[in-house]
């Protein structure tokens, strides 16, 4: 025995006392103490951050959700809502709903911020306003606009055409698609054309294939020393500095002639605020990356799952209406918006929570005080599918719940696929045109089915916002009618 171990007796002693006590504070006593969640998770994010790095949040939580209902602690300083109310105050209260979290830091490119990295609602609404009028519905019905989509669908269906018969990877061609049409909105004419240039390819495949997610979540709660691994050892690069595409975005905003009615033209016009344009460089990418997976995700989630043996009548239905209104315009084709919408409800691309903060001084979030900087979130995935009065049998695919005029306001209020409010999902028309013209055009000339050496898992796989489908590969055969 030294002289020091009373000394080191007591300090063990008193840590154990103050380990209890935070304990005992947070589970009886905290203001979160009364909402419902595992013991454990009142008491460590541990639990949570398992999930997390596991690519299983979602799916965790939404268990959760079904156990206790629709408030659950998911850690000390955290809680799940799943009600529209709660979303509403979340994210519409004001216009933007509540500031988000840090953990939004994440999406910064070229250590600069974008729309989708600010935080505080007010910088956020000055960023918007610079660019907003490009997604909107009248821009993007513009017929300079609406021609380039065109020209991307047509590509998409010369490659249909030229495999007709055979099996295709339409988890591959519909990332080329979605970057070819994100990267035209912004760029054009130097937009991609990843479908036919092998260029353009590979950068599609830098982009959608590789596994983020763990470094993802360590940045975000080791920031400091990955900062400090990605200076001594390069942790992190390869997100970066390696791409091509990196390169891509930063050397057509600093050089290229665009056209008048690209997002370049819009951001260059606050060149003088963004000399070296790395505030539109950072937006750009922020919006690749936006633009590429969601889009190509739910169009692959969808179009696997109407190629299903079972599904074959609903591509009936869709033919048959698009085959009798040739001239319709896209939201006049009821049975088409009811598919794509109940896509994007079961298979959302984006179903992961969306976290924000309560602000300073508390607020009541459904009935619910919570104190301010306390981290509130609804999940698209949980939202779609908790409350089985407004989607009975949740799981199921039915396209028609959405024709029902009965309900149609809690339907709708529930729908979170694009978020909400004036932090919701700025591509939103322009995805949803994107999507319907590509499928108006494939299915009016094809049929497609699941090929029989198609064994990838179309399992939702989680990423840090988004989820996409586990084995990244589906296989589909499209026959010409
Ligand atoms: C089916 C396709 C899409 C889905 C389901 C989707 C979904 C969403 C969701 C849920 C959010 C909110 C995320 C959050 O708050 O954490 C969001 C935000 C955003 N989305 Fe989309 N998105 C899609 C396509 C696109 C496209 C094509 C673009 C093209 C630019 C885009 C650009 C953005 C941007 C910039 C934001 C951030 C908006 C802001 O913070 O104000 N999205 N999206």
């Amino acid at each position: 025995m030294t002289d020091d171990a009373p000394l080191l007796r007591v300090a063990a002693q008193a840590s154990a006392v103050a380990l209890l006590s935070i304990a005992l504070y947070r589970l009886f006593l905290a203001p979160l103490a009364r909402i419902p969640g595992p013991a454990l998770s009142a008491l460590t994010r541990l639990p949570l951050i398992l999930r997390e790095f596991t690519g299983r949040r979602s799916a965790w939580i939404h268990n959760l959700h079904v156990k206790y209902g629709p408030v659950v602690r998911v850690a000390p300083n955290e809680v799940s809502f799943a009600t529209r109310e709660a979303a509403k105050e979340i994210y519409t209260s004001g216009g933007s709903g509540y500031d988000k979290t840090s953990f939004y830091k994440l999406f910064e490119h070229f250590d600069t911020p974008n729309i989708f990295s600010t935080l505080d609602r007010g910088t956020h609404a000055d960023v918007k306003k610079r660019f907003a009028e490009r997604y909107n519905k009248t821009h993007i019905v513009r017929p300079e606009v609406t021609a380039v989509v065109q020209e991307h669908v047509d590509a998409f269906v010369d490659k249909c055409a030229e495999n007709a018969g055979h099996s295709i990877d339409i988890y591959l061609l519909l990332h080329c698609f979605a970057l070819n049409g994100i990267t035209r909105h912004m760029f054009h004419p130097h937009g991609l054309h990843s479908l036919t240039d092998p260029r353009d390819f590979a950068m599609m495949e830098e982009l959608t294939y590789p596994m983020l997610l763990k470094e993802q979540y360590f940045r975000y709660y080791f920031p400091s020393l990955a900062r400090f691994l990605g200076k001594t050892i390069g942790f992190g690069k390869l997100r970066t500095d390696g791409l091509s595409s990196v390169r891509y975005v930063l050397d057509t905003v600093r050089s290229a002639p665009v056209s008048l009615h690209t997002l370049l033209e819009k951001l260059r016009l606050y060149e003088a605020h963004d000399a070296d344009l790395k505030l539109a460089a950072s937006e750009c990418m922020d919006h690749l990356v936006a633009g590429l997976d969601t889009t190509g995700d739910a169009l692959c989630f969808l179009m696997y799952h109407i190629s299903l043996p079972a599904s074959q009548p609903l591509q009936d239905r869709l033919r048959a209406e698009l085959r009798s209104n040739p001239a319709a315009a896209l939201d006049d084709l009821p049975y088409l918006d009811a598919l794509v919408k109940e896509g994007l409800r079961v298979f959302c691309p984006v179903p992961m929570a969306l976290p924000h903060l309560v602000p300073a001084g508390g607020s009541t979030v459904d009935g619910v005080a919570l104190p301010g900087g306390t981290i509130v979130s609804c999940q698209p995935y949980t939202l779609h599918r908790l409350d089985t009065r407004v989607f009975p049998d949740p799981d199921a695919f039915v396209p028609d719940r959405w024709l029902d005029a009965e309900g149609a306001a809690e339907r709708n209020g529930l729908f979170f696929a694009f978020a909400a409010g004036g932090r919701g999902c700025i591509g939103k028309d322009f995805a949803l045109f994107e999507m319907k013209l590509l499928l108006r055009d494939v299915y009016s000339a094809y049929r497609t089915r699941v090929t029989p050496d198609m064994t990838a898992s179309m399992e939702m796989d989680d990423q840090v916002v988004s989820a996409r489908p586990k084995g990244q590969k589906c296989l589909l055969v499209f026959e010409k009618l």
